[in-house]
């Protein structure tokens, strides 16, 4: 199928984009830049020996977007760019919901003009809030902290109300956990272009004596060590997902988790990378972040049985290709 990937430079973007090209699928990928790097498109068609469109438009830009469209014949989208930065989207609200549900809007008003019904959306275990875990598709979902969040639960409904409007339109909403790793070449991984939010970047910062300490937010939560729990899934895990989903899609709206089942403490990943990597991660204990929930992770037994996909790939491989990435970074 020909497939316009958005956001197809950035870090998940980029490993679905190499799964998408080995089984088959010809891409169109559009991306702004905004926090990733032009370099990554080569080494996507290095891996695969494989070409990719691409164009860098900004998705709140309906001209462009609409001309897109009218140029190629798209069977399908998968809709990755966003902005992600939690702490920032506080500090810049409108800027968040104005990139993230403009973008998304425009997207679906080009894929209905142009007769486009396959759409792929990468939501987050965001949406659930402080649920009881395993979290599970049907939950009602909670109100979150912070308008990141709060794009990704009103972009799910939007879609939702779109799809019930439309029904030859076929929606699959992906509902990220942790997404950590890199391609096993080591040519592929999290790139940022500004500030790190996540826990695995700072964990190889720490590693690298990039900061002296890796801050572990909160040592009290009631989990198997008092700090924070995740259901940490490898990015090409994540990334064969993708593929599995658009295989899979179905008239009207499907909902995924993408995740591995287990949870991983914060001092569980410290440890599996300093054992992996044979490396230290200095760490210090400090507050708990505030927004912040003591467990999270899925139950996937719907994509597991649905999608017939299943994440193989486990933390020690998540920490090895982490550091690999981060190793190529430096050479
Ligand atoms: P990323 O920042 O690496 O990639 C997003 C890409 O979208 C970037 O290349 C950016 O330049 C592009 N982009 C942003 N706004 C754009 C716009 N208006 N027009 C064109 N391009 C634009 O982020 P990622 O980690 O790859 O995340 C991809 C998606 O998955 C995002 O929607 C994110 O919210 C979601 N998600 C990520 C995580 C995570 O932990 N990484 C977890 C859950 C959900
Ligand atoms: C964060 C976002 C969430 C987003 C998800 C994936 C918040 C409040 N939530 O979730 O909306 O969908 O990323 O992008 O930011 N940790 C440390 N030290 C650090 C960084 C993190 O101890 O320097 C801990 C956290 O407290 C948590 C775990 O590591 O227990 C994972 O944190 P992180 O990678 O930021 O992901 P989430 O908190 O799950």
């Amino acid at each position: 199928m020909n497939i316009l990937v958005t956001g197809g430079t950035g870090y998940i973007g980029s490993h679905a984009c190499v799964a998408l090209l080995e089984a088959g699928h010809d891409l169109i990928v559009v991306d702004n830049l905004y926090n990733s790097k032009i370099d990554t498109l080569e080494k996507m068609m290095r891996l695969t020996n494989k070409e990719i469109t691409f164009y860098q438009v900004d998705l709140t830009n309906e001209l462009a977007v609409d001309k897109i469209f009218s140029i190629h014949s798209i069977d399908g989208v998968i809709h990755f760019a966003g902005m992600k930065a939690v702490g920032e989207s506080v500090e810049v609200p409108l800027t968040y919901y104005y990139n993230n549900i403009v973008s998304t809007m425009v997207l679906v008003k080009a894929c209905l003009k142009y007769n486009v019904y396959r759409f792929v959306f990468s939501s987050s275990a965001t949406v659930y809030g402080d649920n009881t875990v395993p979290f599970v598709e049907t939950m009602d979902l909670l109100p979150t902290t912070n308008p990141y969040g709060e794009t990704k639960a009103m972009s799910e409904r939007i879609l939702i109300d779109i799809a019930k409007a439309n029904p030859t339109f076929s929606v699959s909403l992906l509902r990220y956990f942790n997404p950590v790793g890199a391609h096993e070449s080591g040519l592929l991984g999290e790139r940022p272009n500004g500030t790190l939010n996540n826990l695995m970047p700072y964990v190889t910062q720490a590693a690298k004596g990039v900061i002296k300490k890796l801050k572990v937010f909160g040592s009290d939560y009631p989990t198997v060590d008092g700090t924070g729990v995740r259901d940490y899934i490898h990015v090409m895990d994540l990334a064969g997902g993708h593929v599995a989903a658009l295989n899979n899609i179905k008239k009207g709206v499907q909902i995924y988790n993408l995740g591995t089942g287990k949870g991983t403490s914060v001092l569980e990943l410290i440890h599996a990378f300093e054992k992996e990597n044979g490396i230290e991660v200095p760490f210090e204990f400090v507050n708990r972040r505030p927004g912040d929930i003591a467990i999270c992770y899925a139950d996937v037994s719907k994509a597991n049985k649905e999608l017939n996909w299943t994440a193989k790939r486990d933390i020690f491989a998540m920490c090895r290709d982490t550091w690999r990435f981060e190793q190529n970074l430096v050479k």
